[in-house]
């Protein structure tokens, strides 16, 4: 448990799957801080455009329709016995943002300028008051570019898919191991090569290439990265 004096932002970026979400949760619990998932916002803006057919059967965004749709979309998290859960409008859309359909869908909404301006502007504010431990895409590049502790995670793309395919076996919407893959490669291209806050490492970020960790070794590196982060800044402000 931390003794710090100063509440910090944490930026978790990273490629798709690579398991930023288990070790940001787990940071944030250990530490009293507040999680956000910003992927679950782009993934609940995602499915709320597939439920009012602004995504047509060959994957086309109405960027128009969705940018005007934006102002009736309201995107909350709720703690609940299960964990956090993703809200949209009110309603619990945990499970429904995680299938395969979403996931084949999501990065081309997610490189909408619309989207990203509201997104970025709703996740800046849940870091108004710091404690908080973010991942995603930009959140140390484009969201919190002056956050203390930035870390950009990464593994091979078969370990990732792999990872993904077991976790949507164990959530009851199995696919196959080909279609993991071939989702995560192509995501990863579009979000690496979108004109608007792309997935790149910020300067300042340390990398994790975590292909070959057991979640305890992630942990324990992730720990000990906020330790020695966390004794610089109390030793700078005396
Ligand atoms: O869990 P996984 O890594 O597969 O993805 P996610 O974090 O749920 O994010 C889903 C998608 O949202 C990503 O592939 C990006 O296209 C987009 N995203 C983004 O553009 N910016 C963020 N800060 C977070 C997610």
């Amino acid at each position: 448990m931390t003794t710090s004096r100063h509440k910090i932002i944490v930026a978790i970026d990273g490629y798709s799957s690579s398991g930023k979400s288990t070790m940001a949760k787990k940071l944030a619990s250990d530490l009293g801080y507040r999680y956000i998932d910003s992927g679950a916002m782009y993934r609940a803006v995602t499915l709320y455009a597939m439920e009012h057919g602004m995504i047509s059967d060959s994957g086309v965004v109405n960027e128009k329709a969705l940018s005007e749709a934006l102002k009736n979309i309201r995107i909350d998290f709720a703690v609940t016995p299960q964990g956090q859960h993703t809200l949209l409008n009110g309603k619990d859309v945990e499970h429904l943002i995680r299938s395969l359909q979403v996931s084949n869908h999501v990065s081309p909404v997610a490189a909408i300028h619309s989207v990203r301006k509201a997104l970025t502007a709703q996740q800046q504010r849940f870091g108004a008051e710091k404690g908080i431990v973010m991942d995603g895409r930009d959140i140390g590049t484009t969201v919190f570019p002056q956050a203390e502790m930035k870390v950009f995670v990464t593994a091979s793309p078969e370990k990732r898919a792999h990872r993904r395919y077991i976790e949507l076996q164990q959530n009851g919407t199995p696919s196959s191991y080909e279609d993991v893959l071939a989702n995560v490669i192509e995501r990863d291209h579009i979000d690496e090569t979108r004109t608007e806050s792309p997935l790149r490492k910020a300067d300042d970020a340390v990398v994790l290439d975590n292909s070959d960790m057991s979640l305890p070794q992630q942990e324990k590196w992730l720990m000990d990265l906020f330790n020695r982060i966390e004794k610089d800044i109390n030793e700078c402000n005396g």
